[in-house]
């Protein structure tokens, strides 16, 4: 847990709890054990604290706060109040990372040297604490008020140079970190500790930074607890209010959705099917040496940028030399705009675009391990291109559709290898965009599984498995969520009402504002090919004897795109335009529309939008768990996280439903709005949410 040996006058605490070092009860304990022997040996006149593996040390065990257990004494604060106190010099020797707790504690020695490549961090705001082992007051004590903040409301990690900068260690080291350590720690055996204790330093400087509060209450008491740093009259009184702050931060439901959220990230990767029976353990991916996407267009091309930035050659298929140019030209931009932004150099982006190669040739693709169709959602073409893609291409290779709903069956269907055939659904804009839905279909091999979920690793996605049916998981969900926000368009509210609630709810945009972001041409397209579209003057509201909305419908024939076009739910001012503001021509529609459909308009209470909205997208992830679409209640929370921007700081939907909501109500409001609405389907509750069996299930997330 902590290894104790000497060197010369020099005592070495190596902390040892791989991987990560984190430092759970029997490390505290072994540390202030060490430090006391230390202090009591003779012939110690210096202690340099160092970790073992990897890393210094990546703070607090989570899992022992969510467990409950062995959070006694030695407590972090206790350790870092013994190193301090202690009257023969610590040097903390830091490389890899010192986060969180870790970073506490070489706050609380006497020196920090820091690795050149380390780096350190209070992530704790990530999971809605706050650095609560006197980080809090310790931090502002050795740099300014300003970098204090950032690094407790952003979580970011600061490199070794820039702690220097800021005050935060006293040297970098470019050779070997431990023996630099320790012939440092000879050279200050002489000094007086007392003036190198931090918690004795004056606060540096008064003025508070304006801080990033995005509704999470996290940052806010990081920054509150930096406040009390600097108004309380010493550093003890400071450190009460550090505990008490994070005490109700323990509490509040964000701070364990947070936790939620970070273990379920974890947990993707040990990916599973329904049922577990093929796993990530009993797998194996192949080999991905080169690639090929069909279509360049919105996705095509984000797709092909996340390919080479990952370092996998990619071939891009285009119908005509003119499509290709732009698109290869659109692809150009992407990696430019990385170098423009300093996240890349310019050799690197050019080792990027020599990996990129356009073709209108299929016979380019022969020896490719995968390839990706992105072209129109439209299933006879989609089919012809399987049906090509079977007979040019090795008969290894992969074939997958980035379609966001279409049957991957009926695409494996046409070809010789349905085995080899799977979704690979990435979002808009695709090389932005953290979520990779993998779709089996019922031909899929284990193999490709494997191979699709290890390619999300590789191209730095959340990927997650799912089954094959209509609009699969994420799209699913989104369906009913969306038609309730236009019913209630119908039925009295304004798009920027259901907005507004929407985004104080958390998310980033409201249901409307999303869709002119993406087009409400792509929704539109999908609906005529189903003949499903109903025109301005026919009064044709039910499809398949359910209730339809034709708003979005009209708008798209009056060329109200969305942002592209500068109009639709909202005026944008022009074509491109970003800024939305409410628009009497879509008012005097959406009630024109609601009238001739025989509804009275009435007011519409922020609280059944928001039910209205969220609980007939949370029945309809519980029908996709039932249908064994989702493996687990994890996947279909991080697919909202990551690919519609829903609040972090509620866990997910699926959390949310049973934590924050609880399933009884859930339940009995979708009971009251079916009643009211036997013409719309999705009110009709999954029975996984109405039964007893749903307990077992759920109770992975228990936290
Ligand atoms: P898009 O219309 O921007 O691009 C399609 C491209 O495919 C065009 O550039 C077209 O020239 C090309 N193409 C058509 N036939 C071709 C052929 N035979 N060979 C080679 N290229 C051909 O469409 P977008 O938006 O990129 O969508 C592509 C696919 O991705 C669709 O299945 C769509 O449902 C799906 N998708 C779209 C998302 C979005 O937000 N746009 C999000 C996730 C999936």
């Amino acid at each position: 847990m902590a290894v104790f040996t000497k060197n010369g006058s020099v005592a070495l605490i190596r902390i040892q709890n791989p991987p990560m070092n984190a430092l759970k009860h029997a490390v505290r304990a072994a540390i202030t054990d060490n430090i006391k022997k230390a202090n009591e040996d003779p012939s110690v006149r210096s202690i340099v604290l160092h970790g073992d593996g990897r890393v210094f040390s990546a703070g607090a065990d989570i899992k022992e706060f969510q467990s409950g257990k062995n959070l006694g004494e030695p407590g972090l604060i206790k350790v870092i109040h013994t190193i301090e106190n202690s009257s023969k010099p610590v040097v903390a020797a830091i490389h890899g990372v010192a986060f969180g707790g870790g970073l506490e504690l070489a706050l609380g020695s006497h020196y920090r040297l820091i690795d050149s490549k380390a780096r350190v961090a209070f992530p704790e705001v990530n999971i809605g604490i706050l650095p609560a082992a006197t980080g809090s007051q310790r931090l502002p004590r050795v740099t300014d008020l300003a970098s204090a903040v950032e690094m407790c409301t952003t979580g970011m990690p600061v490199s070794a140079k820039k702690a220097l900068e800021k005050g935060i260690v006293d040297k970098v080291i470019y050779g070997d970190i431990l023996s630099e350590a320790i012939s440092f720690a000879k050279t200050v055996e002489s000094k007086p500790v007392g003036p190198r204790r931090v918690s004795t330093l004056k606060v540096k400087g008064k003025e508070i930074s304006s801080a990033v509060f995005d509704g999470a209450i996290g940052p806010l008491l990081n920054v509150k607890a930096l406040e009390a740093a600097v108004n309380s009259d010493s550093y003890e009184e400071g450190l009460e209010k550090e505990a008490s702050l994070v005490q109700a931060l323990f509490f509040s439901g964000q701070s364990r959705a947070l936790q939620y959220a970070f273990f379920s990230e974890r947990k993707l990767p040990k990916w599973e099917t329904p049922g577990g029976s093929v796993n990530y353990k009993n797998t194996t991916p192949m080999a991905l040496k080169e690639a090929a996407v069909i279509g360049g267009g919105t996705m095509g091309s984000g797709i092909a940028a996340c390919f080479i930035s990952s370092g996998i050659p990619v071939k891009l298929v285009e119908v005509n030399q003119e499509y290709l140019d732009k698109t290869l030209s659109g692809i150009r931009k992407i990696v430019q705009r990385n170098v423009e932004k300093g996240r890349l150099s310019q050799e690197k982006a050019g080792q990027q675009l020599s990996l990129l190669r356009g073709t209108l040739d299929y016979n380019e693709l022969r020896n490719v391990d995968i390839v990706i169709e992105a072209v129109f959602e439209n299933m006879d073409l989609k089919k012809k291109i399987f049906r090509r893609l079977d007979q040019t291409c090795k008969p290894s290779a992969i074939l997958a559709s980035n379609t966001s709903g279409l049957d991957i069956d009926q695409m494996a269907s046409v070809t010789s290898r349905p085995e080899k055939v799977v979704g690979t659904h990435f979002f808009s804009p695709a090389h932005v965009m953290k979520l990779l839905e993998n779709i089996r279909g019922k031909w899929t091999s284990p193999e490709t599984m494997a191979t699709v979920m290890e390619l999300g690793k590789k191209l730095q996605k959340i990927s997650v498995l799912v089954g094959n049916c209509p609009h699969f998981v994420g799209n699913r969900m989104l369906g009913p969520y969306v038609r309730e926000a236009s019913y209630l368009l119908e039925e009295g509210a304004l798009p920027h009402e259901v907005d507004q609630v929407l985004e104080d709810f958390g998310f980033a945009m409201g249901a409307f504002k999303v869709g002119d972001l993406a087009g409400n041409d792509v929704g539109y397209k999908g609906r005529k090919d189903f003949g499903f579209i109903t025109r301005e003057g026919q009064e044709d509201r039910f499809r398949q004897g359910y209730r339809y909305c034709p708003i979005a419908d009209f708008l798209v024939e009056r060329g109200r795109l969305g942002q592209k076009s500068g109009k639709g739910w909202y005026n944008y001012g022009k074509p491109g335009g970003r800024v939305p503001q409410p628009d009497p021509e879509v008012e005097k529609l959406i009630i024109e529309s609601s009238e001739k459909a025989g509804f009275k308009r009435r007011r519409i209470s922020p609280q059944e939008i928001l039910e209205r909205c969220l609980y007939s997208l949370i029945n309809e992830g519980f029908k996709t768990l039932e249908e064994n679409i989702a493996s687990r209640q994890e996947d279909i929370d991080m697919i909202w996280l990551y690919g519609y921007g829903w609040p972090r700081h509620t866990g997910g939907p699926m959390y949310y439903a049973k934590n924050f909501v609880g399933l009884d109500k859930i339940y009995e409001r979708l009971l009251y709005y079916q009643a009211l609405n036997p013409d719309v389907k999705h009110w009709e509750p999954s029975n996984l949410l109405a039964s007893e069996g749903l307990k077992g299930r759920m109770s992975i997330s228990r936290l």
